[in-house]
């Protein structure tokens, strides 16, 4: 007989387990999270937090998302990327970045309501977990995961309560292991993985100091420092990042995988500061400082009967493209529906398959990204002259040699400046972060084909209703000409149709289909002197359907289903389409 029961229980409190249990919560699935530790993150780690991230925010309330807002650096902050000999140096080059160009600026702008910022994890945890007991989340911290067995109903799991040193057993319908990049959930749930753990060391120092005066002039998440030795190891360079601007910092600096770590110690981490600073009298406030290993390695499949992976315990990454906790959230916000749906009665067990099958092509593509990040410094080096060797002198020489007025110093600088443009595929990649698109069979395209991406789709992004996609954003106004985004009317844990007047019969169809199904369907009717009104033209444009056709959104935005026009028996084919969704045949 189990000590606990809950019908999920989430191990983990990262962003990846916070953000399930928010959602779960919040959609009334009963749910315990669980973490070894007494608290939360104690390091900023994950920072960089993309468009689609804040809509999951958004779409957990919009107080959910203010919150984000006061406590992040804005985007306008983050965006001047800087190469240099060290911040007291000479500036070698720089990229903006995050959406700070004026053509990615107006792409960001033009695609979601919400805004790239710079949140440390140990702002965005304390939200997310926050907000998941607030709304019925039962926690458990100092209760570390020891092992699960499942059968037909359910999920035994034993985890040890450290305050007493007594084993527990918790018994779930399922088990979601989003306990990290050395997930126990996952080896003892047998999961298929490719790739390699530890193909570079790197450390993490975590100091105070205020760097203003380098720094304020060219405000910047990243600065990048280019000195010999700064391509061992690590994520290819010597890194100091802004933990808060400019006074909190985290210098992310190399070393061989093959030597031991180093011990980084109050002397080792002032020497490196002062290195990268270029400053020989800095002095820091060190606060924490720990090595971590480079990881190349993802889940291939995701789901093992009623136990699942998400996060870092599926994706292990370098922090390359900021990609981590983005991805973890949005892990969550794909799963969390599809358990409340099956909990709640409303679909069969195939849905739950989908997950695997939406997800883990997608973490394939974020770590397969993230490293080849790091290789991509390689022409800023080859560049610079920087490449083979450690002669500090030979490399300076090199990097001096772009001065010279010379037809080679001259293709050296073109050399760099086309290395650093190049960089856009790590600090600019909005198709990254925001074209995700799922190919299952909780997205129903009957045949139509998939549009062919018209620009580079790691840069840009496409929007599209094909089926799988995430809906794109538009404006569209209330009575009273508010604006609300089309992300804004749909979610929140239920399936939206979108039509024009023409296609109001799909209102009707909504309220018997949803009644069949036992779910709620919520129609959003588009046009004059309806609840919406598309004034711009936006949706009209954006929504790839007639005016009497519609667009069926499930309850994470994308596009499960769409029609061209009205159909014979618009509730029939509800009907019938939910019914694949849900699994429901
Ligand atoms: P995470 O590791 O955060 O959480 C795991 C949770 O499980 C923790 O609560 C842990 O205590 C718990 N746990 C583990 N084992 C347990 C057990 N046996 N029993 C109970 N609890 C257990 N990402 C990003 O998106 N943008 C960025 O800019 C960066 N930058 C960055 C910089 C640096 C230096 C690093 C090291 C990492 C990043 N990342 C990042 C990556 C990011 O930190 C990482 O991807 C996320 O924290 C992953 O979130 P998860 O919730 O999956 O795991």
């Amino acid at each position: 007989m189990a000590d606990i029961r809950t019908d999920v229980l989430v191990i983990g409190t990262g962003p990846a387990g916070s953000a399930t249990a928010a959602l779960l919560s919040t959609y009334g699935v009963e749910n315990m999270v669980v973490n070894r530790y007494r608290w939360l993150a104690n390091t900023p780690r994950a920072h960089i937090t993309n468009q689609r991230t804040m809509e999951v925010l958004r779409d957990l309330g919009r107080e959910v998302e203010a919150e984000a807002y006061l406590h992040c650096t804005e985007q306008e902050l983050m965006g001047e990327n800087i190469f240099c000999e060290s911040l007291a140096g000479e500036e070698i080059g720089r990229m903006k970045s995050w959406g700070n160009h004026p053509l990615s600026r107006a792409e960001h702008q033009l695609s979601s309501p919400c805004m790239m910022n710079d949140l440390p994890q140990t702002y965005m945890e304390p939200i997310l977990f926050k907000t998941a007991c607030s709304r019925g989340t039962q926690p458990r911290m100092s209760t570390e995961y020891l092992r699960h067995e499942q059968d037909a109903d359910g999920v035994t799991t034993t985890c040890l309560d450290r305050l007493t040193g007594k084993e527990i057993t918790i018994r779930s319908k399922y088990l979601v292991g989003a306990d990290g990049g050395n997930s126990r959930v996952a080896e003892h749930a047998g999961l298929p993985f490719e790739g390699q753990m530890g193909v570079g060391g790197s450390m993490n120092i975590l100091f105070r100091a205020d760097l203003s005066r380098y720094v304020a002039h060219r405000p910047s998440v990243l600065y990048w420092v280019m000195q010999p030795g700064a391509d061992v190891g690590g994520i290819g360079m010597g890194l100091v990042r802004m933990v808060r601007p400019w006074n909190e910092w985290l210098i992310v600096w190399g070393y061989d995988i093959n030597q031991p770590a180093p011990v980084v110690d109050d002397a080792f981490a002032t020497e490196v500061a002062r290195q990268l600073v270029g400053d020989p009298e800095l002095e820091i406030e060190l606060i924490s400082a720990n090595t971590w290993t480079v990881n190349n390695m993802y889940a291939t499949h995701m789901q093992k009967g009623r136990v699942f992976i998400m996060g870092d315990a599926a994706h292990r990454h370098p922090p390359s493209n900021g990609l981590g906790s983005n991805t973890s959230i949005q892990d969550g916000f794909n799963l969390a529906w599809k358990l409340a749906a099956v909990v709640k009665g409303q679909a069969g067990p195939g849905l739950l398959e989908t997950f695997s099958v939406e997800r883990a092509p997608i973490a394939k593509q974020i770590v397969t990204r993230a490293n080849q990040s790091i290789g991509e410094f390689g022409p800023i080096f080859e560049a610079l002259g920087m490449t083979g060797g450690t002669d500090v002198e030979k490399i300076q020489a090199s990097m001096d040699a772009r001065c010279d007025a010379t037809p080679q110093a001259e293709r050296q600088r073109e050399a760099i400046r086309q290395a650093i443009a190049f960089k856009k595929y790590e600090f600019d990649a909005h198709g990254v972060e925001m074209n995700q698109r799922y190919k299952s069979s909780a997205a129903v395209t009957e045949g139509q084909m998939e549009p062919a991406f018209e620009l580079d789709s790691e840069l840009h992004y496409q929007p599209t209703t094909w089926p799988g996609a995430r809906i794109p954003h538009c404006w569209i106004y209330d009575h009273a000409g508010k604006k609300h985004s089309t992300l804004d009317l749909t979610g929140k844990g239920r399936f939206t149709i979108l039509t024009g007047i023409s296609g109001e019969g799909w209102a009707v169809a909504a309220a018997k289909a949803g009644k069949a199904l036992g779910i709620d369907i919520a129609t959003v009717v588009i046009g004059p002197r309806r609840a919406f009104v598309d004034h711009e033209g936006e949706w009209a444009r954006a929504r790839e359907v007639g005016d009497s056709g519609c667009v069926l959104v499930r309850p994470d935005h994308h596009v499960a289903w769409r029609a061209e026009e009205m159909v014979a028996d618009p509730a029939g084919e509800l009907t019938r389409v939910l019914s694949t969704i849900l699994d429901r045949n």
